[in-house]
């Protein structure tokens, strides 16, 4: 059957790609196109952007910048130590330690190519490798350090086009009873969700189990465990293992349950293309209402899914003033296509903010805390997550 198109997200530039008013010119942009793969049920994108110009030394998502993402690593290791002691670990893809800073960094080896953040974590005395992760680096790390236990990467297999090329170097690096962890974004939850924002150039792929487990198997791993996790907006963590290991019943139960949504039929796709156009009119329309009533309304979290949003729907500073962002990489520079300014926090969420366009809805209970008094004032959130909505 091989590949086939459903969506069409437009002309799109580096998600992440914040910039100042100079750049604007040489700013790169791709067709954002999503296929599904009638052969492994892979949700994939049509067009693959090189990971240099998304992965740098200007690279700016900070893991580290949610308290819910901090927690929720920091419990994640716990649990790690607790189920396997004295294992060694490798994380593909740290960031800026969020996951590692939690373990002693003699057992330990990060993978991180974007400079800047490999350089945080070898000064604190990690043993990082700044380079993408490759069979040529798994092997280089067997030779350094020898065969890893536990192989942990959050948020960063679905950012790899080559999933048979990573899936093989894993293998090749795992002790003999060793186990491969990851966690992304959910295939089942951004169905549910019409959460198409959570396709960008860093997300070539949206993973369900059904296609994980296909692609797995073929490289000498199984999924063996699978949780349900609420970060980001839905995701899945998976336990992967040597094919003819022991396997729980999560793993038929979502895979069942993938099944019921339709996750490995491209009609499912096509009716999902069309409520992500319908999502497009309704926040237009919205934002063009408060407009014409003369409301300030500004975006909260400069996030990758929001450029998304904002340049499908073709939404920019005429719409949303400004975008505020706890994020110093990104404040003071504009949004990726749409070039909206994002701002330091504080300053904009301010007595003149009518409402706040959700950039960052996966993190709604925190900014809901954090805002109250935005909230008690009248304020209003506004999110496209499941339907284009004040809150
Ligand atoms: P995230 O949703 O992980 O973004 P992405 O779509 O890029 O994966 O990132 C959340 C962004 O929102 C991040 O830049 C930090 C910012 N943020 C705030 O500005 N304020 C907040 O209260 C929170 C929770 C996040």
């Amino acid at each position: 059957m091989g590949l086939k198109k459903f969506l069409d997200l437009g002309k799109q530039p580096i998600a992440n790609g914040f910039l100042y008013e100079d750049d604007k010119s040489s700013e790169y942009f791709f067709n954002l196109g999503v296929a599904f793969d009638g052969d492994t049920k892979l949700v994939t994108q049509t067009e693959y952007v090189d990971g240099d110009l998304m992965f740098n030394d200007d690279y700016v998502y900070r893991g580290s910048m949610s308290k819910t993402m901090r927690d929720h690593f920091y419990s994640l290791s716990n649990y790690l130590k607790l189920a396997y002691p004295e294992s060694k670990v490798l994380e593909i893809g740290s960031n800026d330690g969020v996951f590692i800073k939690n373990f002693n960094p003699k057992n330990t080896v990060a993978v991180e190519p974007c400079g800047n953040f490999a350089k945080e974590t070898q000064e604190l005395g990690y043993n990082t490798y700044s380079e993408f992760w490759t069979q040529i680096l798994a092997d280089k790390i067997n030779m350094e350090h020898g065969k890893q236990d536990i192989i942990f990467s959050a948020n960063c297999i679905c950012h790899i086009p080559d999933l048979d090329q990573t899936f093989k170097a894993v293998e090749s690096l795992l002790s003999k009873n060793g186990v491969f962890i990851f966690e992304d974004p959910s295939l089942a939850e951004v169905i549910n969700n019409n959460s198409y924002d959570q396709i960008y150039d860093e997300h070539p792929h949206i993973f369900s189990v059904i296609a994980l487990d296909n692609l797995l198997r073929r490289n000498g791993l199984q999924i063996t465990r699978v949780e349900n996790l609420s970060v980001h907006g839905g995701s899945n963590r998976i336990f992967a293992k040597r094919i003819g290991s022991k396997i729980d019943k999560t793993v038929e139960q979502n895979k069942a349950y993938e099944r019921i949504l339709g996750l490995d039929d491209l009609d499912t796709f096509k009716r999902f293309a069309v409520k992500v156009e319908q999502s497009k009119d309704a926040l237009v329309r919205l934002l063009t209402n408060c407009k014409k009533q003369d409301k300030k309304v500004i975006a909260y979290g400069a996030t990758s899914k929001s450029t998304t949003v904002f340049n499908y729907c073709g939404i920019g500073p005429d719409l949303i003033e400004c975008i505020t962002d706890t994020t110093p990489e990104k404040q003071g520079k504009l949004s990726p296509g749409m070039h909206i300014p994002v701002v330091a926090p504080g300053n904009e969420i301010d007595r003149s903010v009518d409402y706040a366009y959700l950039g960052a809805w996966n993190f709604i209970s925190e900014i809901k805390d954090k805002e109250q008094e935005f909230i008690n004032r009248g304020g209003k959130f506004i999110s496209h997550v499941p339907v284009v909505k004040f809150i």
